[in-house]
């Protein structure tokens, strides 16, 4: 007779947690990183010089900095281009609250222009009508990598006299008819928060368009200082402390030669996704797509639109689910004209019905480059069942 335990089937692992992002920093960017630390020199200095260097190559040559985060890359190119209290800049409110917050920032307006329910970023269209005696500038989004279209952007930006701040926290890698977003255009603001194509854990940049606007981009960046000789320092602008570390630039040194076998990665799982979405019992479920742009797009997300109406549970729900399945997904993002903050000021349901329908409904789902191609059909599978599971009757 066997042993009890010869005749128990062997225990089949259960599939190890997908997050809906994660990081992938090589050994060599670690070993890197703690020889900064080593270095006597941790803060700003050598590695930011160098990053800066790299960075402006990969943009073409235009001027760039680094700084703490893409937010404040946001906030200091509205304040070069003299953005302030009275001014108006346009923006959508689908979108991480970040892009409208650093408008308020400044005492300027935010006004927002609904989405194109198909490409899920502002919808150019809207833009005109939206444009006042009072505007000074658009601050567009390329959410999940999409870039919005810079030849109508920047013609309606030219012909109305406005400044274009492209908050491009989400497409670095991305291009625009074969041009890299940041090679061109006005200000160009990327993130590389821990979650972007490539990180420095907490960072950002800025790309300018001469070297006046990077020398009042350093001063923003730290107290407004400017320094000169061996003990020479004045202050003519109240800045603000947005630099960024030797660390971290280390840490993005040795993430920028992945980025292309990062993006070919994240473009073979995008392929991936609309494959299984392609099969007919994924089809019948009703989802929204993004558009399947293998271009352009850096696909640094791939979000669905779940169909609320077929829907009898809400999207937390099928989240929930999700996580029981060993599965994240994370939401980019609620509609920000609805927060309690952006209430107050006057805006309320209905404004925006299409950022609103999406920002109720938007779903991200796993999508890096350390992710197998064999996690997709696991993952449309799961969220198949759910839906199927939860149709309203
Ligand atoms: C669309 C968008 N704008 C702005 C930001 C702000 O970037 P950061 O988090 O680096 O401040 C982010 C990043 O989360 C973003 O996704």
């Amino acid at each position: 007779m066997p042993s009890p335990a010869a005749a128990r089937p062997p225990v089949k692992p259960a599939e190890p947690f997908l997050p809906f992002t994660r990081p992938s920093i090589d050994d060599a960017t670690i070993a890197g990183v703690a020889e900064v630390l080593r270095s006597g020199w941790i803060t700003s200095g050598p590695q930011v010089k160098e990053f800066e260097a790299r960075l402006s190559e990969f943009f073409g040559g235009r001027p760039v900095r680094v700084f703490n985060s893409g937010t404040c890359t946001m906030e200091i190119a509205l304040r070069i281009a003299g953005v302030g209290p009275g001014d108006e800049v346009i923006t959508t409110p689908l979108t991480w609250v970040a892009s409208s917050n650093v408008i308020l920032e400044t005492g300027a307006s935010p006004v927002f222009v609904d989405i194109d329910p198909a490409t899920r970023t502002i919808d150019l269209g809207r833009v005109e009508a939206a444009v006042t005696p009072r505007t000074r500038a658009i601050l567009p989004v390329d959410l999940a990598g999409l870039p919005v279209d810079r030849d109508r952007l920047n013609r309606i930006a030219g012909s109305r006299g406005l400044r274009v701040v492209e908050d491009a926290a989400q497409s670095f890698g991305s291009s625009w008819k074969a041009r890299r977003i940041g090679s061109f255009g006005d200000f160009v603001s990327i993130s590389f928060h821990a979650n972007k194509n490539i990180t420095t854990c907490e960072g950002g940049c800025l790309v300018m368009n001469d070297e006046r606007e990077a020398s009042l981009a350093e001063q923003y960046r730290l107290q407004g200082v400017v320094r000169s000789g061996r003990d020479g320092m004045e202050v003519e602008l109240v800045g603000g402390k947005f630099n960024m570390t030797d660390v971290a630039a280390r840490i993005g040194l040795g993430q920028l030669p992945h980025l292309a076998e990062f993006l070919d990665k994240r473009r073979d799982l995008a392929r991936a996704y609309f494959e299984e979405f392609d099969r007919p019992e994924a089809r019948s479920l009703g989802l929204g797509l993004p558009p399947a742009n293998f271009t352009d797009s850096n696909w640094h997300m791939f979000q669905v639109i779940l169909p609320e109406e077929r829907m009898a549970v809400r999207r937390s729900e099928v989240m929930e689910e999700m996580q029981s399945a060993g599965i994240g997904t994370g939401v980019h993002y609620p509609a920000i004209h609805l927060f309690k903050l952006y209430r107050a000021m006057g805006w309320k349901e209905g404004d925006f019905p299409h950022a609103e329908y999406a920002g109720r409904n938007i779903l991200t789902l796993p999508l890096f480059p350390a992710m197998a191609r064999s996690d997709v059909p696991r993952v449309v599978r799961a969220l198949a069942s759910i839906l199927r599971k939860h149709r309203k009757a």
